[in-house]
């Protein structure tokens, strides 16, 4: 697939959960399915102008996940940026990212201008839970960064503010979601695309009108439970994907790549 110029090409992938020393997790290893990703990535997409990755970049947030987890980011041929979740440390990940932009407040936000928008990177990770929380602070520079700037804007997260059926997911979304919608609401004929991640899971639709979406984890999915089971959530290993998305002034068009499928190929 390659870029028309006239065109934004960039990959969302989400919750790699890398632990230290490629130890399985669940039986898998995420430092391998990150590798294949990027791999895919740097063979396939490798004209995309950035990938995103929507956090939970390690899955116990430890020096050795995040050493891992750089390491084999160094091998993608693509700018990234990168966001936290509920399985991060921020203050590992700022050790090991020390580059990595954050807003005046000190929270992993920041904006890219793209020539179709302005990307806004948000930070919805409390330190210690797992529950989605997006505090005065940040909430005060999200207003400040919408009111100063004008035309199209994406926004990127981890936590979703929605609700998507399956009850422990729900349990943990952004707590805030009202107040986060009422900085929203000014702007809501600006905001193209809502990208998050945390629900290992392919959701696409809206929320209050913005389209939003969300892709598989690498390592992990929640399985597609919507009765709530005294077991508690349920995952399973449904095949891992990235969002290959590509956006001009009339669309944003995201499509899943499910990138370890080797299903034969045919001419029609
Ligand atoms: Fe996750």
């Amino acid at each position: 697939m390659i870029k028309n110029m006239d065109m934004l090409k960039f990959i969302h992938l989400t919750d790699p959960h890398i632990t230290g020393d490629d130890i399985p997790l669940y039986g898998h290893r995420p430092a391998a399915r990150l590798r294949a990703a990027i791999d895919s990535i740097n063979s396939e997409h490798h004209d995309a102008d950035f990938v995103v990755i929507t956090g939970d970049l390690t899955h116990h947030g430890d020096d050795a996940g995040y050493e891992l987890f750089a390491r084999e980011l160094r091998r993608l041929a693509v700018p990234s940026h990168l966001l936290v979740g509920n399985h991060d440390d921020v203050r590992s990940f700022r050790f090991h990212f020390p580059d990595a932009q954050r807003c005046d407040c000190g929270f992993i936000q920041s904006s890219k201008r793209t020539p179709f928008g302005l990307c806004l990177f948000l930070d919805t990770s409390q330190q210690g839970s797992s529950i989605g929380h997006y505090c005065e602070q940040r909430r005060d520079w999200l207003e400040g960064v919408l009111k100063e700037t004008s035309g199209p804007v994406m926004l990127f997260m981890h936590h979703p503010p929605f609700a998507i059926g399956i009850p422990d997911t729900d349990a943990s979304r952004l707590q805030e979601a009202e107040m986060f919608w009422q900085i929203l609401a000014p702007h809501h004929q600006r905001i193209r695309h809502l990208f998050v991640g945390h629900a290992h899971r392919i959701l696409y639709g809206n929320w209050r009108g913005l389209s939003v979406s969300c892709m598989r984890g690498l390592n992990h999915q929640v399985a597609l439970e919507l009765t709530p089971s005294a077991k508690g959530q349920m995952g399973n290993f449904e095949p891992p994907a990235y969002g290959v998305v590509l956006v001009n002034e009339e669309q944003v068009m995201v499509h899943m790549h499910d990138f370890m499928n080797n299903s034969e190929r045919f001419l029609f």
